[in-house]
């Protein structure tokens, strides 16, 4: 049988999650979401999951429960819960919250830290994981495969590995709408209508993924395969070259793992 899962919170990334298992076929009386928004328990009411105001009863039935507070709620959070804990195993996916804070305010060492990003919703998410060592091997596969149902995961050895996760696949998404924004405002300046210019560039988008996706070859092979000398796509990247695009790419994902690194300094 199927694991109890609890969601406590059940904003953007716990809706990803567990709307993600619904789509996989994850049963959804095996689902509960604490949250004190009563238009959160409505959503997740809706999609036929039990939804609790009250995080305490709400993982009593619970294998593993699913942390999706925002940062600075999790201590709250833990202490909270640390009195109804038992054989639960905690699974939190706050950016910057560490496993031994975690373990330090919720009492237990079964502490698994995930760094998700939204696709998961669609089942494209990317999910970074690492296990305290007092988690078991098969909790550890357990929580892979319910995340593999959203998506893919890569474990890391050293927890400090994760800040590097968030900026790149836990903040990416963003950066990607970021491009297509551009892109699209690019389309509407040739004239193109809004809703056709969304069309292209979310299109391109995606095919460029999947090739990227099922390729052998890497991006940089792609793309220098799609560019012949003196053509328009080269005058493109070449333009991009010389704004250093490599090198304020590279800023922004530093400028987003020391934000991660500062929060788990707290
Ligand atoms: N969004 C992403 O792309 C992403 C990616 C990776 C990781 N994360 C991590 O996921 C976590 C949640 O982010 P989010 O974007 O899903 O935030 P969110 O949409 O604000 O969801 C958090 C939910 O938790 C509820 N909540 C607040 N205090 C609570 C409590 N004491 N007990 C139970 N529920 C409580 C909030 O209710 P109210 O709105 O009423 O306060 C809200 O519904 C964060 O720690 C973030 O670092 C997010």
């Amino acid at each position: 049988m199927e694991q109890h899962l609890t969601f406590i919170g059940g904003g953007n990334i716990a809706l990803a999650i567990y709307g993600g298992l619904l789509e996989a076929g994850y049963p959804s009386h095996r689902i509960t979401v604490a949250d004190p928004s009563s238009e959160q328990g409505a959503l997740a009411t809706k999609m036929g999951l039990t939804w609790q105001a009250d995080n305490q009863s709400a993982i009593r039935d619970a294998d593993i429960v699913m942390i999706c507070v925002k940062p600075n709620w999790v201590e709250t959070v833990c202490q909270e819960l640390r009195a109804e804990l038992q054989q639960q195993t905690l699974v939190s996916v706050a950016a910057g919250v560490t496993t031994e804070q975690i373990s330090r305010w919720s009492g237990t060492d079964r502490v698994i830290r995930c760094m998700p990003n939204t696709p998961a919703l669609v089942k494209t998410g990317m999910m970074g994981l690492f296990s305290n060592p007092a988690v078991d091997a098969a909790t550890c596969t357990a929580v892979e495969s319910l995340f593999n149902s959203v998506g893919l995961t890569a474990w890391f050895d050293q927890e400090s590995d994760l800040d590097a996760v968030t900026a790149i696949s836990g903040s990416g998404p963003a950066y990607f709408f970021y491009l297509m924004e551009a892109m699209i405002s690019a389309a509407e300046s040739f004239g193109i209508a809004p809703s056709v210019a969304r069309t292209l560039v979310v299109q391109t988008a995606l095919g460029a993924a999947n090739m990227a996706a099922d390729s052998a070859h890497s991006p940089n092979a792609l793309r220098r395969h799609v560019t012949s000398p003196g053509g328009t796509t080269e005058a493109a990247c070449d333009l991009l070259t010389s704004a250093d695009f490599t090198a304020l790419v590279a800023a922004a994902c530093t400028a987003a793992k020391a934000r991660s690194e500062a929060l788990s300094a707290h």
